[in-house]
């Protein structure tokens, strides 16, 4: 029986938890189905392309760090089909074939998304955002905000010329919506007061990085509001713990990993991914017991 083939292609790429997770749903609905973690270097991109168009068991890829960019032009380029997520981000992570076409699209917009859906879906139908950072990642997580029902996004971003960039993008897709800017100096009482939900979108707080320090103590800042970290490693980040102690609601990033992995699975495998709460909590401690081996 024909083996359906799928991977992940990054550089460095032996840290990526995507091969664990899918070889854990492959398992899970017994597909005969293999998921590699591939490293390329940047001149080997066209070659494999290549061989993904001309292997009909070879499904299709995730895209990581540091192509996912590089491969919007790529598609742009090489006619692929671009889905709306990705056209409005500039960012590919997902790529699949559909009758000998080729379909790129970003996952991240949806993981991001499903995993606030799941965990607090109260928070789905509110209204104002303070996103933090200006990157990639922000990109998918203010296009996931606009798409649905926030209606006031709040970038707050080291680089001011950055946010800008952003802030205009978004305004110009989503013209009846609410996008302002801040210039921050520090993460303050002020800007934090009328918002539903504060994302972290930037590295600040990963191993090895300075922590996202929110000074909760003397702030008395709002307890409604959800503090949400896309960084997973670790997967309380002083952001977070801080929140908690604090009397917040909080969601860490690992949920966003793996339901950003459904799109391709479902593309590549055939099958809709869904976790019960037990599967789901497997599924994460398998993810953390790979980080902790990788620190
Ligand atoms: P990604 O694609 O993962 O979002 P990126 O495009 O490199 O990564 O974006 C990183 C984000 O983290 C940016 O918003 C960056 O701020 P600048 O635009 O000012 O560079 C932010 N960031 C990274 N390190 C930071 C730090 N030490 N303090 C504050 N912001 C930081």
């Amino acid at each position: 029986m024909e083996i359906l083939k799928a991977a992940v292609i990054g550089d460095p790429i032996s840290h990526s938890l995507s091969p664990q997770l899918h070889n854990f749903l492959l398992k899970q609905y017994k597909i005969n189905g293999s998921y590699k973690a591939i490293n390329l270097k940047k001149d080997e991109i066209y070659d494999f392309i290549a061989s993904f168009q001309n292997d009909k068991n070879f499904r299709g890829f995730n895209v990581t760090i540091p192509y996912k960019e590089i491969f919007y032009k790529i598609a742009k380029e090489m006619n692929f089909i671009i889905c709306e997520s990705a056209e409005s981000i500039k960012s590919i992570n997902t790529v699949y074939k559909q009758e000998n076409k080729v379909y790129v699209s970003n996952s991240d917009t949806f993981g991001f998304l499903e995993n606030i859906k799941i965990n607090f879906p109260e928070y789905i139908n509110k209204k104002t955002a303070l996103v933090y950072g200006s990157g990639g990642a922000s990109r998918a997580v203010i296009y996931s905000l606009l798409k649905n029902n926030y209606r006031n996004i709040i970038i707050v971003n080291r680089t001011l010329s950055k946010a800008k960039e952003v802030a205009e993008h978004f305004t110009s897709l989503f013209p009846s919506k609410n996008i302002i800017i801040n210039c921050y100096t520090d993460i303050n009482k002020e800007i934090l007061e009328d918002i539903d939900i504060f994302i972290n979108t930037t590295s600040l707080g990963m191993k090895s990085n300075n922590d996202l320090i929110i000074d909760f103590k003397n702030q008395n800042l709002n307890k409604e509001i959800l503090f949400y970290d896309i960084v997973y490693n670790p997967l309380m980040t002083k952001m977070l713990i801080d929140a908690q102690n604090n009397g917040n609601k909080i969601l860490t990033g690992i949920g966003m990993l793996i339901y950003q992995a459904f799109e391709g699975f479902e593309k590549w495998f055939g099958v809709k991914p869904k976790l019960t709460p037990s599967q789901q909590k497997n599924i994460s401690q398998i993810l953390i017991d790979k980080l902790n081996k990788n620190s």
